[in-house]
């Protein structure tokens, strides 16, 4: 694959690529949604009809991110390696709730289903860090209103956020790379029709197994997200002659930055 240095790139991700770091996906055999109904954790109706219900469902998930054996797997750490060092930017847009991207040290990260470490006041609007539980009488740490805070979380029905950059990173890449994602959920499922569209960007997916996508990219790696990402950045790499000078800058900065990055 021949790229300008200069070029963008743009990586989607999906529940895929935290499933090595310990935390389950939605949809494969283990998935959440086999477990849980969509309708009754998910949805803006489910947090009206049943909160405690919903806020459950989140706390629990919460609490499994924050497990001390939950870090960063060699495919995170492999694009914060990218970003570092790529001339042209990286941009990684999440649909991942998780925080493991920035934890591995991405810098440009685009939650565009929300983040669990952050709650939202439905009184005056303020997002805050929040890394207990969620309950019913939660106090909102901006306006100190009880029992109206929820996940910040996008809910089937609601609009995911940022669109308006993914759109323009979408529109201005030369790259677009999705890792660890089914392609079931939209608009990210369709992300790679609209690159295509624009005809400026090569696609690639990385995943697991083919998605309901996996048709649309022009090329496509299979197998877990910790060999496939760290071989395809360090084709990448090569390409541009980084990939000994920075492979050293890389193995600095972690060990700057503490174990978990
Ligand atoms: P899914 O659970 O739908 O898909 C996970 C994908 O990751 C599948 O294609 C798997 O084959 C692949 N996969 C599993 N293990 C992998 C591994 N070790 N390495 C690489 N790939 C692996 O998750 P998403 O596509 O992220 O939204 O789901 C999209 C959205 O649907 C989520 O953000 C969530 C969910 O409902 C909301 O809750 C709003």
């Amino acid at each position: 694959m021949r790229l300008s240095p200069e070029g963008l790139i743009v990586v989607l991700t999906g529940a895929g690529i935290s499933a090595e770091s310990g935390l389950r996906t939605f949809r494969d055999q283990d998935g959440l949604w086999y477990e849980f109904r969509i309708e009754e954790v998910a949805t803006p109706e489910a947090f009206a009809r049943d909160p405690a219900k919903v806020l459950d469902f989140y706390n629990q998930r919460r609490r499994g991110l924050l497990a001390p054996e939950v870090r960063p797997n060699a495919a995170h750490l492999a694009l914060a390696r990218l970003e570092r060092s790529w001339p042209g930017g990286v941009l990684v847009v999440t649909q991942n709730v998780d925080d493991l991207h920035e934890r591995a040290g991405s810098r440009r990260v685009l939650h565009m289903h929300g983040e669990l470490l952050k709650a939202r006041c439905l009184a005056c609007g303020a997002v805050c860090e929040w890394r207990r539980d969620l309950d019913l009488e939660s106090r909102c740490p901006a306006c100190g209103t009880v029992g109206r805070m929820r996940p910040h979380i996008v809910w089937f029905g609601e609009i995911p956020f940022h669109l308006e950059d993914i759109e323009e990173a979408l529109a201005r890449c030369t790259l677009f790379v999705a890792v660890g994602t089914s392609a079931e959920v939209y608009p990210a499922a369709g992300f790679v029709d609209r690159v295509k569209a624009l005809g400026r960007a090569c696609t690639v997916e990385l995943n697991l197994e083919p998605s309901a996508k996996s048709h649309c990219f022009d090329d496509r790696r299979y197998g877990p997200a910790t060999r496939v990402v760290p071989a395809f950045v360090e084709e990448l790499l090569a390409e541009i002659g980084g990939s000994r000078e920075q492979q050293g800058s890389a193995v600095r900065d972690r060990r700057s930055r503490g174990p978990d990055r």
